[in-house]
């Protein structure tokens, strides 16, 4: 893992500055050692997923955000931001949500935390 994207604590994982992320859109993110995960802006509230959509291998950050779920740019199966949960044919198997935390205008999760 990269030391530049942990906090003192060591357990915070930074991912981003609230301002690389559009309202409505996704933003990949690549952390060595890592999959790659997906910082998701929608109506002001953060939401962090893994990237990789669980039927391929597209990228969900690339997706379409609206009303609480992305949908995947490939076969459009739906995911739920919030719990990762996958809401529509062909997306049958969840991906790893995580709670987003908001602290001075970066994006962190916590590494500690259980993945819903
Ligand atoms: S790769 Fe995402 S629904 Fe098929």
């Amino acid at each position: 893992m990269d030391d530049k994207n942990t906090s003192l604590a060591g357990t915070e994982l930074r991912l981003c500055r609230v301002d690389a992320v559009e309202d409505g859109e996704g933003l990949r993110v690549d952390i060595e050692g890592r999959a790659p995960l997906a910082v998701f802006r929608l109506d002001e509230a953060f939401f962090v997923t893994d990237d990789t959509c669980s039927h391929g291998e597209a990228s969900l950050s690339e997706g379409t955000v609206e009303n609480g779920y992305v949908e995947c740019p490939w076969h459009t199966g739906r995911f739920c931001l919030k719990t990762g949960e996958a809401l529509t044919f062909p997306a049958v198997t969840p991906i790893r949500a995580y709670k987003a935390v908001v602290r001075d205008g970066e994006v962190f999760i916590d590494t500690q935390e259980t993945p819903s």
